[in-house]
């Protein structure tokens, strides 16, 4: 018991450090503020942060896992609801994560999973349709 409550403040120490770098680093973009805002204040990053796999999986890698799945934001909601067990053992040990229902309202949990998706998306997009796409001549 005590050593799962150090994780738990290990994680939550974590990301907060998480939380403020991406603040600063995206204080332009409202919608991820918003996103890691509401996470933050509802239990999430006790567990999770967006890089690093904590307690749970990095936010990053369950992007990865679930690109191009085309209801993946209706599998991870329903996922989130009701608990997960047995997804990410490989990466956790055989952590599990217990439903999360009042913590969060449907509203503020699909924020934070159009986050979650998106994450994965985010990189790959950009240097190669600025130096593809050229002015007509
Ligand atoms: C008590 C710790 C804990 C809390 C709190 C927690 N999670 Fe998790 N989460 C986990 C663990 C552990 C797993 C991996 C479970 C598994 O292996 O199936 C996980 C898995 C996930 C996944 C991946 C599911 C999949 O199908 O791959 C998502 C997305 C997720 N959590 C989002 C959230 C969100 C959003 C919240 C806040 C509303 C939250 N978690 C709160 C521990 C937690």
């Amino acid at each position: 018991m005590k050593s799962h409550l150090l994780i738990i403040v290990s994680a939550l120490l974590l990301s907060a450090c998480d939380i403020n770098e991406s603040m600063r680093s995206n204080a332009a973009d409202s919608s991820t503020s918003e996103a890691r805002v509401i996470a933050a204040k509802s239990g999430c990053m006790g567990c999770h942060a967006v890089s690093n796999s904590v307690y749970g999986p990095a936010w990053k890698l369950v992007s990865k896992r679930y690109q191009g799945v085309p209801d993946a934001h209706a599998q991870l909601t329903a996922i989130i609801r009701s608990g997960s067990a047995g997804r990410w053992d490989q990466i956790t040990g055989g952590k599990r994560m217990p439903p999360q229902q009042g913590s969060i309202n449907d509203e503020d949990l699909k924020v934070v999973v159009d986050y979650i998706i998106t994450l994965n998306a985010a990189k790959p997009l950009t240097t190669p349709i600025e130096t593809t796409i050229k002015p007509d001549e």
